[in-house]
């Protein structure tokens, strides 16, 4: 069990990432902020460790994971899964590298984190793993179909850990955001971001991933936080109006109808 409650953010840097990052420091967690290079925002902050972290290098992991748990009495509470890259163009103007590039970092940066956490947040009380998905895991969108793969990967992994690991008593859950302003977005300009806009900012997306660990913190422990575990856990969120439509839609509407309405946002 921790001494005190600590969190690892990846892609801590910028936007959804760096906004996660203080939000939990200013909730009175011991911070891990780590992207390619230590955040220049973050030091000096005693309540934020940060370092070098690629996601796609397990060493790398293994170093982070190490130095922070070493502050926080061995255990890690709470892992969030936010580094992630876009490209938002026709499939065939991009190429063999981006498309690596973008399953590397989103689907198996995702997978060598909770490989890595795993045995930290076992030692934890209320473990939890945010993963941060997207709306574009609902329907396949048109000019990010990579990017909308990769998010439905981050989907699966979510669902089956989340079952998978459930009775170990560490919950798995995700962010669906549609679309958030900042510097991912810089350059993207399709169809459906045009049609649907840019409605959410990297504030709101930080404050869910913080609700749901939350969430975890309050529910019941032991068998019956097991039961509620298996009958009744949230365990994707869509951020937003309109990615909660969607995401309701999806789960009501017959597919027929859901890829129409995509054809006609995202044309
Ligand atoms: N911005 C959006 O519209 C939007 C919508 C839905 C979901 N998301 C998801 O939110 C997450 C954060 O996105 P953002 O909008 O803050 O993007 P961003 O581009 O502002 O930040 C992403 C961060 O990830 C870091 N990163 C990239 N490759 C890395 C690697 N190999 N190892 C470690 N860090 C790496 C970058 O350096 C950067 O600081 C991503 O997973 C993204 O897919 C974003």
């Amino acid at each position: 069990m921790s001494a005190v409650r600590s969190v690892l953010v990846t892609g801590a840097g910028r936007g959804i990432g760096e906004a996660t990052a203080r939000r939990f420091a200013d909730a009175g967690y011991l911070v891990g902020a780590y992207d390619l290079q230590p955040c220049a925002w973050a030091e000096g902050d005693a309540r934020i460790v940060t370092g070098a972290l690629d996601v796609t290098a397990p060493a790398a992991w293994e170093e982070a994971l190490a130095e922070l748990t070493a502050r926080s009495g061995g255990a890690l509470d709470v892992l969030v899964n936010n580094a992630g890259l876009l490209y938002g163009t026709p499939f065939m103007d991009a190429s063999y590298e981006r498309d690596s590039a973008l399953v590397d970092v989103n689907v198996k940066g995702v997978l060598y984190g909770c490989r890595a956490a795993h045995p930290y947040l076992a030692g934890a009380s209320a473990p939890t793993v945010v993963n941060v998905c997207s709306a574009s895991a609902i329907y396949g969108q048109a000019e990010m179909a990579v990017y909308s793969a990769t998010k439905f990967a981050v989907r699966g992994i979510t669902e089956a850990l989340d079952l998978e690991w459930g009775p170990e008593g560490i919950r798995v859950c995700s962010v669906w955001p549609l679309y958030v302003g900042t510097g991912m977005l810089e350059g993207v300009d399709t169809a459906g971001m045009r049609n649907m806009g840019v409605r959410l900012t990297e504030g709101d997306v930080a404050g869910e991933i913080l609700d749901l660990a939350e969430q975890t913190r309050r529910e019941p422990s032991g068998v019956l936080g097991r039961i509620r575990g298996v009958l009744g856990r949230e365990v994707h969120r869509p951020v937003g109006r309109q990615a909660a439509a969607m995401y309701l839609a999806s789960q009501l509407v017959p597919s027929r109808i859901i890829r129409l309405t995509n054809q006609r946002l995202t044309s």
